[in-house]
């Protein structure tokens, strides 16, 4: 039997996710970036951002997985499904739940930068620092996390709890 403690609330989650479409609205004032969303965790949080923000944008979506051995430890990364259009002198806004050892994140920055957007951020909800392999600039940050295994908000164990509307650490 699993057991679950609430690390980050809806609440606290909701307050902070304004924040950030404050943020975001205000520096991209006047344009109209493409957020894309990284499939499947940074649905929930894609879906609560665009909604707080004032600003017009478009919504594409990437799939990706790791080949056979996990992403974290191989940093191979296999595109499941790609991004319907071009980005190609795009304001580009990638949208990630989580970033942990950064290197999913660090393959998308390398292949989304060969297609020419006219810029390329990052907005994370969730950092964990201390599992950094690879160095990057997250341009958005909701909050930096202990290293603990956190499900909820769209973060899965086995597929399972993506639902939760708190952001829970799962205990063994
Ligand atoms: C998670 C998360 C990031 C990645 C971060 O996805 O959504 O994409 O792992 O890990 P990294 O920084 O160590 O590369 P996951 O592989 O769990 O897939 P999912 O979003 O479909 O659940």
């Amino acid at each position: 039997m699993e057991n679950k403690e609430v690390l980050l609330s809806a609440e606290q989650i909701d307050q902070r996710i304004q924040e950030m479409a404050k943020q975001i609205s205000r520096d991209y004032q006047g344009k109209r970036p493409l957020l894309v969303g990284i499939l499947k965790g940074a649905f929930v949080f894609l879906s609560d951002l665009i909604r707080y923000l004032d600003i017009p944008v478009e919504i594409d979506f990437i799939a990706v997985s790791s080949y056979g051995a996990d992403t974290s430890s191989s940093g191979v990364v296999r595109i499941l499904k790609d991004l319907e259009h071009s980005i190609q002198g795009k304001e580009v806004l990638i949208v990630e739940d989580i970033v942990d050892t950064g290197l999913t994140l660090n393959y998308l920055i390398d292949n989304l930068s060969s297609r020419q957007p006219k810029s390329l951020k990052v907005i994370t909800l969730l950092d964990k620092p201390d599992r950094r392999k690879v160095e990057m600039k997250v341009d958005y940050c909701g909050f930096k996390i202990p290293d603990r295994f956190v499900i909820g908000y769209g973060l899965d164990y086995g597929e399972d709890y993506r639902q939760l509307t708190d952001l829970c650490i799962l205990e063994p």
